[in-house]
């Protein structure tokens, strides 16, 4: 974001915003952002702790459906009445929705398609069990348990409790009502409206046809105590009215039997969550953080409610479908026995059992949660992808290595810099061009002075085999004389401010408006704007970057939008705030594809997101420093964000603000070869640090990572393929891949790319060596990648770590694809040869796969593609098709095996397949390292074939 001295160039060119911006500048600290106590609703919801709940499931009012049960929820203090409905859904989930029984107007719900993919299919519930008191529903192999008075929800899976809801009595359902005046106020307000009424101005918007609803509304709420900050607030001269008073949803979830829950991102934390008893709760808020602080439950850039449990035998995972602001307090328990004993019979023994109490309170919409029960990570990874989708296979480009700063200043730079990757020998894919790029920050322009031709630089920068990238944030510059602001303006496409006018704040370009893109035509209005005839200087080699879409409004409540500013429908912001972000993304990504007609798969990085997000491609983590401690965090940061469904993300490199020295940049680029999503990118008062300009020493490693991830490509790409299919998440946490092992429950600085490589980048100034743990039990062989020296699992070893070394292991048993020729590009090596790493298990066997295609269009999705699988056993290697019914062919062959702990030394080894007779081929034995080396077995790499070694 937003501003500091990184502004200091701009505002002294821009003499327009000097005003705004200084102001803004003198402000940005910590206490823009609300803490707790500065919100109204986080405050009530966080300090209520009835003794009892006061509400009570009327069993009298049970419902029951094939698929479904619903029961009105009383509650016993005010007398408003909620409807329970508990729904039974396929793959071992169920949706639990709370909503008001007879709200005065519809409460905010995203519509379906937007995050849930489609309705989700709903299974089979019965009921197996009925007293006066609970309700127990058996749904394929699970168990629900409905408690009266006071209410609660058990849900048993295995036999085992594993999620309860309101266990802690935390259910507060701020019901929508109308405001009691008194005399002297109505008589205000009467006077007020009449003025307005006068001016022309309208009464309150409600959506269509809920007036009179409200009319003939009975007023339960009457008595109700006011507390502060129901009706307004205000935070540093911002307010907020409340038209219809509060509205905050709340409910504690317990997680019995789990001590680490994981996710709710987006949080500069662990990635096993922490217990908030002193501090403020993690709060979802997509916000424009400047310079933001590390180990900290603040809200970021983007929000995804998505919780897991895990512990030695279950995961499961919780998703809370409402985009408004959220607080999640977290306290590591033990679970009360004697209440659970009511629910499963086994829980009676002498063991203490833990349990992650969880308390989750939204601003407004309603509670629907889904709850995924597992039984295994990578069974919550298919059931949260079933719900909200997975992300679709990159192009290879996304995948290799991006080049970014704000800002490459002109055609001549970019071609400089374009010109020393290759004087330098780097590979590189992607070259970024920033806000200053654009005539005045109007986006789809150019600065005609600095780029005068850019259709002819992104062809010159494409005539490489590499992309380009640009910048287009969703403010819009308040100009009549720029079209998009023109037409957005006279079709009303504009967000409107809570009177009833086009919004209006500052960002980049100064006074701007903010397009609605909740609405679905607007969102294809946007999208209109990408095509090549309109994007003018573009060319199908131009990718997009959306920024500022949380959205950053400089002057705004917290750097955002006012809550009480409107969307279409009449929905106020505060209902939709947290997926906004991803109605940008959306947007620009539809564009993209309809660009090319739907042929070409786009790039398009987003900084806010939502659940769901993962659809529309990459997240980064947004303006991170250039410090020892901001490298550490984006593991955790994208590991969390990688198990709840956003697979494709990564950080700066480098970090966004300050100049990190040599040996933090290149630490850097080491960790990040090994990050999804790999960019360098930099703030526009920092230093240029392209890797040329480092010591030679540095420059030459930062090389060497670069070139480690190219080769690698072929395995990144794989997993892809495969995360576009089951929603698994390419970059994961240990626990993922040793799930009992209770150890690695909290570890963070070492994971896993795919199921075969372990990574424990360094994260700390002069760190000699590190100790890394090896997962999987003494059973389990590790190789190191560089010296593919064998470790065995179970135990901690000491790797030295010189400034060449990133230590990365390969996992026994698995096979790893590579290409180690490496081009200026990915696209230029797409035809090369492929060599196969085979890491051999205990057993003497491994397996892996491979996944090829034409790098950048859709086909893949009509069956165009090669998925080999290769299976070592018994000292054969056999290549088969995964896919047999594709007819899609690739020139690349097999260049060169590589057998790691093969313990004897080969008499001979030979190549044979289905259509030639066995042949022999030249190797190589390293009997003190236990290494084969196969060289040109010269066979292509998607035909049946096997290798035999004798
Ligand atoms: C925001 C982005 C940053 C970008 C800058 C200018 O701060 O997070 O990456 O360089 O805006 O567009």
């Amino acid at each position: 974001m937003a501003l500091s001295m990184r502004s200091t160039v701009y505002i002294l060119n821009k003499v327009l915003v000097v005003g705004v911006l200084l102001s803004y500048v003198a402000s940005v600290d910590k206490s823009n952002f609300k803490t707790c106590d500065q919100s109204g609703f986080c405050k009530r919801q966080r300090a209520y702790k009835p003794d009892q709940s006061p509400y009570v499931a009327l069993l009298d009012s049970v419902q029951i459906e094939p698929t479904k049960m619903k029961v009105q929820l009383l509650n016993t203090q005010n007398q408003v009445r909620l409807l329970l409905e508990v729904i039974g859904l396929e793959r071992n989930m169920a949706r639990v929705k709370i909503n008001e029984l007879n709200p005065i107007k519809p409460r905010y719900e995203i519509p379906v398609g937007d995050v849930l993919i489609g309705d989700p299919k709903q299974d089979k519930i019965e009921i197996s069990h009925k007293d006066g008191g609970s309700i127990s529903l058996a749904f394929q192999s699970n168990k629900i348990v409905l408690q009266s008075k006071p209410f609660r929800i058990d849900f048993v899976a295995s036999e085992h409790p594993v999620v309860s809801l309101n266990a802690n009595g935390l259910l507060k359902f701020e019901h929508l009502r109308l405001k009691t005046v008194t005399q002297e106020e109505k008589k205000e307000g009467d006077e007020k409206q009449e003025g307005e009424n006068q001016e022309g101005q309208g009464a309150e918007e409600r959506p269509e046809g809920q007036e009179q609803a409200a009319e003939e509304e009975k007023e339960p709420e009457a008595k109700e105590p006011e507390e502060p900050d129901m009706w307004e607030e205000s935070f540093k001269g911002h307010s907020d009215s409340k038209p219809n008073g509060p509205t905050s949803v709340g409910i504690d979830i317990s997680f019995p039997g789990f001590e680490q829950v994981y996710g709710i991102p987006e949080h500069a934390d662990s990635l096993a969550l922490r217990s908030t008893k002193d501090m403020d709760p993690y709060r979802l808020y997509n916000l424009d953080v400047f310079e933001y602080e590390l180990d900290s439950p603040a809200a970021l850039y983007g929000a995804v409610p998505v919780m897991l449990a895990h512990n030695e035998k279950q995961t499961v995972g919780v998703f809370w479908q409402n985009p408004s602001e959220a607080w999640i307090d977290i306290s590591h328990n033990l679970a009360d026995k004697s209440v659970l004993s009511k629910v499963v019979d086994f829980v009676k023994g002498g063991d203490q059992i833990p349990q992650v109490d969880t308390h989750w309170f939204f601003e407004s919409g309603i509670v629907d949660i889904f709850i995924m029960l597992g039984p295994g990570p990578a069974d919550v990874f298919k059931q949260y992808a079933a719900l909200t989708g997975t992300t679709p296979l990159p192009p290879m480009f996304a995948l290799a290595y991006h080049q970014s700063r704000w800002n490459y200043n002109d055609e001549e730079d970019v071609s400089n810099v374009d010109a020393n990757f290759d004087k330098h020998d780097i590979p590189y894919d992607v070259i970024w061009l920033d806000i200053e790029h654009t005539d005045g920050k109007r986006y789809f322009t150019w600065d005609k002075s600095k780029f005068p031709n850019p259709e002819e630089m992104v062809r010159n920068i494409s005539a490489k085999g590499r992309k380009m990238v640009t910048i287009v944030d969703p403010h819009i510059k308040k100009d009549d004389h720029y079209k998009i602001y023109k037409e957005c303006r006279d079709l009303g496409h504009f967000i409107k401010n809570k009177d009833g006018n086009d919004y209006d704040g500052w960002c980049w370009p100064g006074s701007s408006s903010w397009p609605d893109f909740t609405k679905p035509a607007i969102r294809q209005y946007w999208a209109s704007k990408f095509a090549v005839e309109e994007y003018e200087g573009s060319t199908l080699d131009l990718h997009t970057w959306n920024d500022m879409n949380e959205p950053s409004v400089f002057n705004g409540p917290e750097i955002t939008m006012h809550k009480d500013a409107k969307h279409d429908g009449g929905w106020e912001h505060r209902d939709v705030h947290n997926i906004y972000g991803m109605f940008v993304h959306q947007a620009t990504v539809e564009g993209m594809v309809a660009r090319t007609g739907g042929l070409l798969r786009p790039f398009v990085l987003s900084r806010a997101f939502f659940a769901g997000s993962q659809r529309w491609g990459a997240v980064w983590t947004g303006d991170n420093t250039g410090e020892w401690g901001h490298l550490k965090v984006s593991m955790p940061m994208i590991l969390s964000l990688s198990i709840t469904g956003i697979t494709f993300s990564g950080a700066d490199v480098g970090g966004f603000f300050k100049n990190p020295d040599s040996e933090l940049l290149t630490r850097w680029y080491q960790a990040a070869a090994y990050q999804p999503f790999f960019r360098a990118h930099a703030h526009l008062d920092t230093r240029r640090r392209e890797p040329w300009l480092l010591p030679e020493e540095n420059m030459k490693v930062i090389r060497q990572a670069i070139r480690e991830r190219y080769a690698l490509l072929p395995y990144w790409y794989t997993l892809f393929y495969k995360a576009e299919k089951d929603g698994g998440p390419v970059m994961r946490p240990l626990w993922v891949e040793f799930p009992s092992e209770k150890g690695l429950f909290k570890e963070e600085e070492t994971f896993m790319i795919g199921d075969a490589l372990m990574v424990r980048p360094v994260t700390a100034a002069g760190t000699q060596g590190v100790n890394v743990f090896f997962p999987g039990g003494t059973e389990q062989y590790w190789y190191d990648t560089d010296t593919t020296e064998r470790v065995f699992g179970g135990a901690a070893h000491y790797v030295k770590t010189p400034l060449d070394k990133i230590p990365t292991f390969q996992r026994g048993g698995s096979i790893i694809p590579k290409k180690e020729r490496i081009r200026r590009a990915s696209n230029l090596g797409r035809h090369d040869p492929y060599t196969l790493v085979v890491a051999l298990d205990r057993k003497g066997s491994a397996r892996g796969d491979l996944y090829i295609d034409d790098y950048h269009t859709f086909h893949y999705r009509k069956g165009d593609f090669i998925y080999r699988e290769f299976i070592f056993k018994d000292k054969v290697l056999e290549n088969k098709n995964g896919n047999p019914g594709s007819t899609f062919t690739t020139p690349s062959w097999l260049e060169k095996v590589i057998i790691m702990g093969l313990s004897t030394s080969p008499s001979a080894v030979t190549i044979s397949s289905p259509k030639s007779a066995s042949t022999s081929l030249g190797f190589t034995y390293d009997s003190v390292k236990m290494i084969l080396t196969i060289r040109k077995p010269a066979v292509n790499i998607a035909e049946d074939w096997t290798i035999s070694i004798q």
